[in-house]
């Protein structure tokens, strides 16, 4: 993004310069008393919108990340519902000055590159970050969050979870020079709902103050003991999250809120239940009503896999597609979508697993078999296997397709997979 130049001098325009001593801050109504440092950053109207809140809002333990002049800190301390106030700082001399020149019992100050240091979990996390992109390569670790802007945000987002209690707040600050559109993406990947308490105009940039909470989905996930929940993907009826649960990376499904479907995760948890007996579909761990946790699968969607794989591991990898497609068939489950599985199969070490299972539903004539047999003999899948020598005889898997179709048994499967595999 290339800013203009009197832009981003706005923030280094609004930074006193000079530096000796302690002062008021200039606004008279506030009590607090700063302390500054050299290469600390003196209290500007970023930090005194978010001071507001900090001393309105904050409550309980808190923490306040990037702590600079200390405002946040003693801002929260001034609420009497605040127990202790941690205050931390990746510059170590900042930390330093604090310690020596802030004398409250309640607040302690810590050197930390955001949540490195930090122990336990807060009912409120301040931070005031550094936010400006670093166009004109100052280097000043106090205003510029990297090349972005956004990257210490971004940072400080996809942590926050794990030292945040389930009803805390956040109090953060950001301007529009951030990208407010990338903030509030990070928000969401991260599961927090975003409220927008301020907005200022000031000089050439938009301040925004906003308060962030754990939204009810991650609430729920954390109960169950799933943590580091963050967003992967969305589909037309469900949202795709990854997480921890007992150490291992899992995935979490649950309903897309702009999907107007009913009961589609109770009913799609219930198929992978009863398909995990067949040793079909990734292991399910936990479901609820509105979402369900399985075992992740890392790898790469069919046509990916194909593309990267050798002939004799292809063969290999459809024929195992095959074997679970005639499982399906003889339970009589048409999972549907197998004429175009592109995103309906993830082959992690050359295991294929079929994932997505909203559309499947019983049948007295499944068609999982014969739909795959189209997917192979479809342009796109056609001219990859043709590419790593592997020409399928398109007429004679048609002519099997359909006398399978008419009499689904083993040996008719035996032909088409002979000739898918040759
Ligand atoms: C914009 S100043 C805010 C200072 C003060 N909290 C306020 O509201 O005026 C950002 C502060 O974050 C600190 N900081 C920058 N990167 C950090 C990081 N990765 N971890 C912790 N603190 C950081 C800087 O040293 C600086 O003191």
């Amino acid at each position: 993004m290339t800013l203009p130049s009197h832009a981003l001098e706005s923030k280094i325009w609004r930074k006193p310069q000079s530096a000796e001593g302690g002062r008021d801050c200039g606004f008279k109504s506030r009590r607090v008393h700063m302390v500054r440092c050299k290469s600390g950053y003196d209290p500007q109207e970023d930090s005194t919108m978010l001071e507001r809140y900090a001393r309105q809002c904050a409550k309980g333990k808190v923490l306040d990340i990037g702590t600079g002049s200390g405002i946040q800190a003693i801002a929260a301390a001034q609420n009497s519902s605040v127990k202790s106030v941690l205050a931390a700082d990746i510059q170590k001399e900042v930390v330093n000055y604090c310690k020596k020149n802030i004398k409250n019992r309640r607040i302690k100050f810590i050197q930390s590159d955001l949540f490195k240091k930090i122990k336990g979990k807060f009912d409120t996390i301040i931070f005031n970050p550094p936010y400006l992109p670093q166009e004109l390569k100052l280097k000043d670790i106090t205003i510029e969050g990297g090349k972005k802007g956004y990257e210490v945000i971004e940072r400080f987002l996809y942590d926050v979870n794990n030292f945040l209690n389930p009803n805390g707040i956040i109090l953060m600050v950001f301007s529009s020079l951030t990208k407010k559109e990338k903030v509030l993406e990070f928000i969401r990947d991260n599961l927090l709902e975003f409220e927008e308490l301020e907005k200022q105009h000031i000089f050439f940039e938009d301040i925004y103050v906003c308060l962030l909470r754990k939204n009810e989905l991650l609430k729920k996930l954390e109960r169950r003991g799933i943590s580091n929940a963050r967003y992967l993907a969305k589909g037309h009826r469900g949202v795709i999250f990854t997480g921890l649960y007992k150490n291992k990376k899992i995935a979490v499904k649950s309903k897309n809120p702009q999907s107007a479907a009913v009961g589609r995760i109770e009913n799609e948890a219930k198929w992978l239940e009863r398909l995990n007996k067949s040793k079909i579909g990734p292991k399910l761990l936990i479901h609820d009503r509105d979402y369900f946790a399985y075992e992740y699968i890392g790898g790469d969607f069919i046509i990916d896999c194909l593309k990267k794989s050798s002939k004799g591991k292809i063969k290999k990898i459809i024929k195992d597609i095959f074997s679970q497609m005639l499982a399906l068939d003889k339970l009589k489950i048409d999972k549907e979508e197998m004429h175009h599985p592109i995103k309906h199969v993830i082959v992690s070490k050359n295991k294929p697993y079929l994932i997505d299972f909203e559309r499947a539903h019983y049948s007295k004539s499944p068609k999982n078999v014969t739909q795959f047999c189209q997917f192979l003999m479809g342009g796109y899948a056609m001219e990859i296997l043709r590419g790593k020598k592997i020409a399928i005889d398109n007429g004679r898997l048609i002519q099997l397709a359909k006398v399978y179709k008419n009499n689904p048994n083993r040996a008719n499967f035996r032909k088409i997979v002979d000739v898918a595999c040759k």
